[in-house]
């Protein structure tokens, strides 16, 4: 008899796909929405900041799935999905931010929208803040440097609880909530490149945000008794450069910059390695009683995107860098790398996955992994366009195939989405020949395209994921 354990996933496990309103709506004004500070970066999170925004650029229509979401659920539906990640546009339902009244066009467009998943039996999952906010919020307040955007965020979220109440139960606070210390405006509203921003002031808008996600999760458990709300953090395990032990040392630091967010969500206290750091450096921020009773309030279970692990090193000499997603790190020279130059490495998932669980003991939420590739659209036998991506279909079936196996560690995953099931803008470089999709968008950018989609090979693979409940991973 073999002792051999067999690796298969939860049967409720939740399947899908993963979506940010900013990359896929475009309507960028329309029915009285707000711009908002993803309209102000055209050319992606290192781009120009402008206010004003260009007469055309790729987000203002995205990939219309504004006006196209019917097609696109149906297509989801098809997949099998049974979770679908959205977020909302807060600046559609509240254009400036600091109103009193919702739009009500913009509260009717996500109502239609989840009636119409609910046909097909997809569980949203909505993130209430995914990389934007409304443009005056940064215009007018500086963003979540200010402590009153805290009560505008408030507003919004009791708004939403309130209206989709009967239709939502997983909700996500803040997209990605430490890559604010990598891309201030895209997180946070804030402008400035990080290293010119203040970091009492780059800490105080972490503090209002964290306030504001304990918030959301206090009045979302009021109004919502069965929800369940999580954080998000951009997930990158660390690996040490050499056995050094100083590299080590370098690994836990680098470790706690995103575990720190994780910290908080889950304790509901600050890290005391946190009032280190925040001495050594300088650091003053405001956390009144109020705010530590607030962040008691803590969230039910985490979710993370992953896309690539990193390296760490004490050594102060130049290293190698890879392109990391938002952030630059230190090139693993045993990992194969995406054509945006991202590493690529299944078993970090795994790692992380046990990493988070041993932590924290709570659910885990992969809720973004995927491939950025440029796609080759061209005629099937039976004269249909397509895209034929095994590449796409490796690198999904191999990190599944790590899920799995966190699974037989015992580590308690919820779920996994997709990044992007349908091509979308990318937000760190604001193009849209970077694609995740398994059903592709005749868009290009140049803002041209006929928005028709395509199923790629990848669409019947991930179809059959689904159906398999993961059993034909190879
Ligand atoms: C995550 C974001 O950082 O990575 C998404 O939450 C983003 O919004 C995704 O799109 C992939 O990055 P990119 O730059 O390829 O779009």
């Amino acid at each position: 008899m073999s002792n051999k354990l067999k690796k298969q996933f939860p049967d409720d496990f939740l399947w899908g796909g993963a979506l940010a309103a900013n990359q896929i709506e475009g309507a960028a004004q329309e029915d009285g929405k707000g711009l908002t500070t993803a309209d102000a970066l055209p050319d992606g999170v290192f781009g120009d900041v402008s206010f004003i925004p260009r007469e055309n650029y790729l987000k203002k229509e995205a990939i219309d799935f504004y006006h196209r979401y019917k097609e696109d659920i149906k297509l989801f539906g098809e997949l099998g999905f049974n979770v679908l990640r959205i977020s909302i546009a807060w600046a559609r339902i509240f254009p400036n931010g600091d109103e009193t009244e919702p739009n009500e066009k913009g509260l009717q467009y996500y109502d239609d929208l989840l009636d119409e998943m609910k046909k097909y039996n997809i569980e949203p999952l909505i993130t209430l803040s995914h990389y934007e906010m409304p443009l005056t919020l940064a215009e007018k307040y500086g963003g979540w440097s200010n402590r009153k955007v805290i009560d505008f965020f408030e507003h919004y979220a009791r708004v939403v609880f309130e209206r989709y109440k009967n239709k939502v139960k997983y909700w996500i606070t803040f997209n990605e909530i430490n890559m604010i210390l990598h891309a201030p405006f895209n997180g946070g509203g804030i402008q400035g490149k990080p290293e010119e921003i203040d970091k009492s002031v780059l800490y105080q808008s972490i503090h209002h945000q964290f306030v504001a996600s304990s918030l959301a999760v206090k009045i979302g458990h009021k109004i919502m008794p069965e929800a369940k709300i999580g954080c998000m953090i951009a997930g990158t395990p660390v690996y040490p450069l050499t056995p050094k032990p100083a590299d080590m040392i370098e690994t836990m630091q680098k470790e706690r910059e995103t575990l720190f967010f994780a910290d908080v969500h889950v304790r509901g206290k600050y890290p005391n390695y946190m009032k280190r750091y925040f001495k050594e450096n300088d650091i003053h921020i405001e956390i009144t009683d109020k705010d530590k009773g607030i962040l008691e309030n803590t969230v039910d279970f985490i979710s993370f995107s992953y896309y690539m692990s990193s390296c760490a090193t004490a050594d102060a000499e130049l290293h190698e860098q890879s392109k990391g997603n938002i952030m630059s790190i230190i090139k693993n020279p045993y990992l194969k790398e995406s054509e945006w130059g991202w590493p690529v490495d299944p078993e970090g998932l795994r790692l992380i996955l046990n990493q988070l669980y041993d932590r924290y003991q709570l659910p885990l939420f992969i809720v973004e992994n995927g491939l950025g590739a440029k796609d080759e659209l061209i005629t099937d036998e039976t004269g249909h366009p397509t895209v034929i991506d095994d590449y796409r279909i490796n690198y999904l079936n191999d990190h599944l195939l790590q899920v799995k196996e966190a699974v037989a560690d015992g580590v308690e995953v919820m779920g996994y989405t997709a990044w992007g099931p349908i091509d979308i803008v990318s937000n760190s470089t604001g193009e849209i020949r970077k694609r995740y999709g398994f059903i592709y968008v005749d868009r290009n950018d140049n803002c041209e395209g006929t928005f028709e989609r395509y199923k790629k090979k990848s669409f019947n693979w991930y179809k059959d994921v689904i159906r398999t409940n993961g059993e034909n991973l190879v």
